[in-house]
């Protein structure tokens, strides 16, 4: 499939999360295959327009992630065309447009989902983004701002007339946040009625459920939690879509996954520790605090998951976690 002029391998991504979503993550969910797309972690207009280090941070990425988008969140379309632009000189193949977001603190700035909320507006946001940069730009939307505004077949209308290359819709609304379920069936009205490409995201927990999500009319699917839980499940969707069996991941596998996760972010975002005398400590705790938030997704479903989870947040040390690790997933593999 294609956006605009980007080939992707697959049509199965890795959904932007905020906090999850890291160009290490990125790189060894990709590594294991079946992922045609990443996102990065939203990185704020105003911020990139100002040029505040710690937000170029959020947008970094490494070539081996390509095709790569950018995703960016701001409501007022100068600062969002001129965001664009620092996108496109950063490098990326994309730029995506938070419409979805819900927290608050986005939101009331007119950012997020509450241009939903304004679709008129959106569009401009999106037409004075498509006049400033050569690369597609994309947005990531949810079914409405709420019950009574599920508007997302209209909004998404408007920003392809507008020029968006592809769409994302999140078949939740901002109200329900993560309660209910996505609703599917709006995702894949909304594919129907567009030319551009459409991607639906939720829900996707099995390799299975985005086989299914594909066949009911979307170009692509985006997968956000379930990756989290188990980031070999875009791989596991590319098998099933080849008529293969979805590939075994063993108890090893997690392991080492959490061991490399561990060794990539050691060199990643070491400019945020601060320079105190604890200077590489403090590195040291920014990776098990990521190894925590990976955790609370990453041991559901396991069996012992929540007295793994108890002991990954107890580790004070990575060398402590790196036993917790070890003792839990290669107790019978030879440690390399
Ligand atoms: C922890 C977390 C952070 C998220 N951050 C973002 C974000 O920065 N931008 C965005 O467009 N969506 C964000 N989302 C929404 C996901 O991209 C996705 O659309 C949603 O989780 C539904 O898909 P899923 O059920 O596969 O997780 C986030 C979701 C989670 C769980």
């Amino acid at each position: 499939m294609k956006i605009g002029a980007v080939d992707l391998p697959s049509p199965f991504a890795i959904a932007p999360m905020a906090g999850m979503t890291d160009t290490a993550f990125r790189r060894l969910v990709k590594r294991h295959g079946g992922c045609g797309l990443v996102v990065t972690e939203m990185v704020s207009a105003e911020a990139l327009t100002r040029g505040i280090d710690r937000t170029l941070e959020y947008a970094e990425y490494t070539e081996e992630e390509r095709p790569i988008s950018i995703q960016i969140f701001g409501g007022d379309p100068v600062k969002m065309a001129a965001a664009a632009q620092i996108v496109e000189g950063m490098g990326a193949d994309i730029v995506d447009v938070n419409m979805g977001c819900p927290v608050p603190k986005i939101a009331k700035h007119n950012a997020g989902c509450s241009l939903m909320r304004e679709p008129a507006h959106a569009a401009r946001v999106i037409a004075a983004m498509t006049q400033a940069v050569r690369i597609p730009v994309t947005v990531k939307m949810r079914a409405g701002w709420n019950e009574d505004e599920r508007n997302a077949p209209t909004l998404a209308k408007m920003v392809e007339d507008a020029g968006a290359a592809a769409i994302a819709v999140h078949g939740r609304t901002a109200a329900q946040s993560y309660s209910g379920s996505a609703d599917w069936d709006l995702v894949a009205r909304i594919a129907a009625d567009l030319t551009i490409p459409v991607f639906g995201s939720g829900d996707c927990l099995e390799p299975e459920q985005i086989i299914e999500r594909l066949a009911s009319g979307v170009e692509g699917v985006l997968v956000g939690r379930g990756v989290l839980r188990n980031p070999w499940i875009l791989a596991q969707a590319a098998d099933l879509a080849k008529g293969l069996p979805a590939r075994a991941v063993t108890l090893e596998d997690r392991g080492r996954f959490l061991l490399d996760y561990i060794g990539l972010l050691l060199h990643e975002r070491v400019r945020e520790a601060p320079a105190f005398p604890t200077e590489g400590r403090s590195h040291d705790r920014w990776v098990i605090n990521k190894i925590r938030a990976l955790g609370s997704w990453y041991t559901k479903g396991l069996d012992g998951g929540s007295q793994l989870r108890i002991a990954i947040n107890s580790a004070q040390s990575l060398a402590e976690l790196r036993d917790v690790i070890g003792a839990f997933f290669l107790a019978s593999a030879p440690v390399a």
